[in-house]
C-alpha cells in the first residue's frame, strides 16, 4: 500500500481545511494518508513515505516559517535520501496568489524531490471547488 505524507502549516485553518481534503483524497484510493503539521514532523517522516504533499499559507509572500523550519532542520539529513520522490504543493493566500506555494516548491526541488502534480491554490477559506481540487490532488498523488 502506498503511504502519502501531507505536511502543512496553517494559522487560521484555511490551509488546514485543504490539507484535510487532500487527506480524504489519498484515503479514497485505499492508500495510507498521514497528516502532519510541519512543526511535529522530522526527516524520518519524509524518508518513510512514497510521496509527499506540502501545504502552506502565504505569509509575507513566502511559505510559512514553520515549513521553512522543517527544511532547515532536515535538509542535510534528507539530502540524497529522497531523490525523485514525488511531491506536490497546495495552500491558501489572501490577495497575493500562489507565490508562497511556488517558493515552497523551490525548496522541494532543492531537496531533490520530483514535482508530480499541478499546484492547488485557494483564496482565504477554500471554496467547495478548491476542496474538490485538493481531494483530486490527493487521489492523484496516491496512485502514481
Ligand atoms: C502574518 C500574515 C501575513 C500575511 N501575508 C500575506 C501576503 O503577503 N500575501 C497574501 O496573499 N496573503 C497574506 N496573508 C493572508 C493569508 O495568506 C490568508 O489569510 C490565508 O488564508 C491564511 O491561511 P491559514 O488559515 O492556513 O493560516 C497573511 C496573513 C498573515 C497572518
Amino acid at each position: 500500500m502506498s503511504k502519502v505524507l501531507i505536511l502543512y502549516h496553517s494559522l487560521s485553518g484555511n490551509t488546514e481545511a485543504m490539507a484535510i481534503a487532500v487527506q480524504e483524497g489519498v484515503a479514497s484510493t485505499g492508500a495510507d494518508a498521514i497528516l502532519k503539521k510541519a512543526a511535529d514532523a522530522g526527516a524520518d517522516d519524509l524518508i518513510n513515505c512514497d510521496a509527499v504533499i506540502m501545504g502552506t499559507a502565504n505569509y509575507f509572500s513566502y511559505e510559512a516559517g514553520m515549513m521553512k523550519d522543517f527544511f532547515d532542520r532536515t535538509f542535510f539529513t534528507l539530502k540524497g535520501k529522497v531523490d525523485n520522490k514525488p511531491y506536490a504543493v497546495f495552500g491558501s493566500y489572501g490577495g497575493g496568489g500562489e507565490v508562497a506555494i511556488e517558493s515552497l516548491a523551490k525548496l522541494c526541488d532543492n531537496l531533490g524531490l520530483k514535482k508530480s502534480a499541478d499546484n492547488v491554490g485557494a483564496q482565504r477559506k477554500p471554496s467547495a471547488e478548491a476542496l474538490d481540487q485538493c481531494k483530486a490532488l490527493g487521489a492523484k498523488m496516491a496512485i502514481l
